[in-house]
């Protein structure tokens, strides 16, 4: 068989569904997995596509089965699985091929491999895939990171293999070193809070509105038809009217309300405040992913202090707010992903594709809607613009801020928790506050530790009367 043209360390669903989508779009690719046993089940798996694939037991058959220079797709987890994967293989590589890294890295990791790869003179991307396992095995969308030629190079394969959008691939380089995979943890922040707000907005529909899970399923399909279509509340349409087959019941009454998380949207919230570009949104979001796993604590506080939850009426919240509620909320934290992302570009010196970030996500990742088309537009007139300044933006906050302090207010007074929506309307509040309330807390920091304030009538650093009397007091 002839030599592959690339090939995928780590057979693991994202791996073996890549590995295959590589071998769909043409393209000759070796695979192996460090237990040799999951080889066999994968090729019967991959059916008339195995004649693409060649599997290797072995670290050193599958080097030996590629084309130089060789390119290596590493599916493994993120962390540690990657170094010693990087380890065991550089010493089989020649100094011109190419390990790219496609698991959720963290961009510091990413920063750090890159740097050690520079000084060793060998190639080496960091990609960020989103889709899940449909979008690696149909079409993911692809933020790639590193030096720019090392992606050229296989920007053929990623390009084919991603998701495409009006016939435009959603592959995308954003820049040097960890770009990519940074690119990618804001993806997956902005991931969270959008799903927090879904689930928001399902919590009134079930516990304000004595709503049936099918009936909100139902909901969310007609929301899909609108401003709000999106893969996320397709999804949340369909889970919401599965039954289980067991039961009889809902599976969504079934789940045990404590949600997981591998980290990427604690490290937006991390790099957030480390940049001073603040995402509130996506911070209520990784909090309550926090809260929902405090269930022990969470029941002893329903059975201490009682968990009964009002019902909110129609005259206090209709469906269309609700609804408005969401497209005022994704906007707002869309604005705060972005904000974060132009920080960062110009901390990291990365100069981030604004506009193209947005249009990769378009298709294929897990945050696909219709409006980040509208946003890729408001970001290529004005590349580093918060997104609610942009006239389409401001147009459609106006038309549905209303509808978002309605839910905020109806859930807070009936005893729902919203933490999401609440926070996309207290950025809402605070960015359109010409004069916010910072003034006591300069004067309280003046007070107590001299840090001097600004004054409104004139320029220079200032204290207030009270330091003398303070001190000389
Ligand atoms: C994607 C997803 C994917 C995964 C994340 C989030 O873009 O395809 O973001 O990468 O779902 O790892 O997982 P957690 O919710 O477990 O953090």
């Amino acid at each position: 068989m002839s030599q592959s043209e690339i090939g995928v360390v780590g057979l693991g669903t994202m791996g073996a569904m890549l590995t295959m989508n590589i071998a769909d779009n043409g393209f000759k690719v070796s695979a192996f997995n460090r237990s040799a046993s999951r080889l066999p089940g994968f090729m019967k798996d991959a059916g008339d596509l195995a004649s693409q694939i060649t599997p290797c037991d072995t670290l050193e058959d599958f080097v030996a089965s590629l084309k130089p220079p060789r390119n290596i797709i590493l599916m493994v987890p993120a962390g540690a699985a990657v170094d010693s994967q990087i380890d065991a293989l550089r010493p089989l590589l020649d100094s011109d091929d190419m390990i790219i890294d496609a698991g959720n890295a963290n961009f510091h990791e990413t920063n750090r491999r890159a740097a050690s790869a520079v000084e060793a003179g060998v190639p080496f991307l960091g990609i960020g895939v989103s889709g899940g396992a449909e979008g690696a095995r149909f079409g993911p969308s692809i933020m790639g990171g590193g030096p720019k030629d090392c992606w050229d190079r296989v920007a053929h394969i990623l390009e084919a293999i991603s998701a495409k959008y009006d016939d435009r691939p959603c592959a995308q380089w954003m820049g040097s070193g960890g770009a990519g995979h940074f690119v990618k943890t804001v993806h997956n922040g902005i991931e969270y809070a959008d799903m927090q707000l879904i689930a928001e907005a399902y919590g009134i529909m079930r516990d304000g509105k004595a709503m049936a899970a099918a009936d909100c399923g139902r909901v969310f399909e007609g929301w899909n038809t609108g401003i709000l279509q999106s893969y996320l509340i397709e999804i949340s349409g369909e889970v919401s009217q599965a039954v289980d087959s067991e039961t009889g019941s809902p599976v969504l009454d079934i789940i045990l309300d404590r949600a997981g998380q591998k980290g990427t949207g604690r490290w937006t919230v991390i790099e957030s405040q480390m940049l001073g570009a603040p995402v509130p949104v996506i911070e209520a979001a990784v909090g309550a992913r926090n809260m929902s796993a405090m269930r022990d604590l969470r029941l002893k506080g329903a059975a201490l202090y009682g968990d009964d939850v009002q019902s909110i009426s129609d005259d206090a919240l209709t469906m269309t707010d609700l609804e408005q509620a969401l497209i005022a909320g994704k906007i707002l934290c869309y604005a705060q992903g972005f904000d974060l992302l132009v920080k960062a570009s110009g901390e990291y010196g990365w100069t981030l594709p604004m506009p193209e970030i947005a249009e990769v996500w378009r298709e294929g990742c897990i945050i696909r809607s219709s409006m980040l088309n509208d946003m890729a537009s408001a970001l290529r007139e004005a590349p580093a613009g918060n997104l609610c300044t942009a006239p389409h933006f401001k147009s459609l906050i106006t038309a549905n801020v209303g509808g978002l302090r309605k839910t905020a207010l109806a859930a807070q007074a009936a005893g729902l928790p919203v933490p999401a929506l609440a926070a996309a309307l207290a950025y809402f509040d605070t960015m359109t506050q010409a004069r916010t309330t910072a003034n006591m807390l300069q004067a309280q920091r003046d007070y107590f530790g001299a840090h001097s304030f600004e004054r409104t009538d004139k320029d220079g650093a200032h204290h207030g009367p009270w330091l003398g009397q303070h001190l000389d007091g």
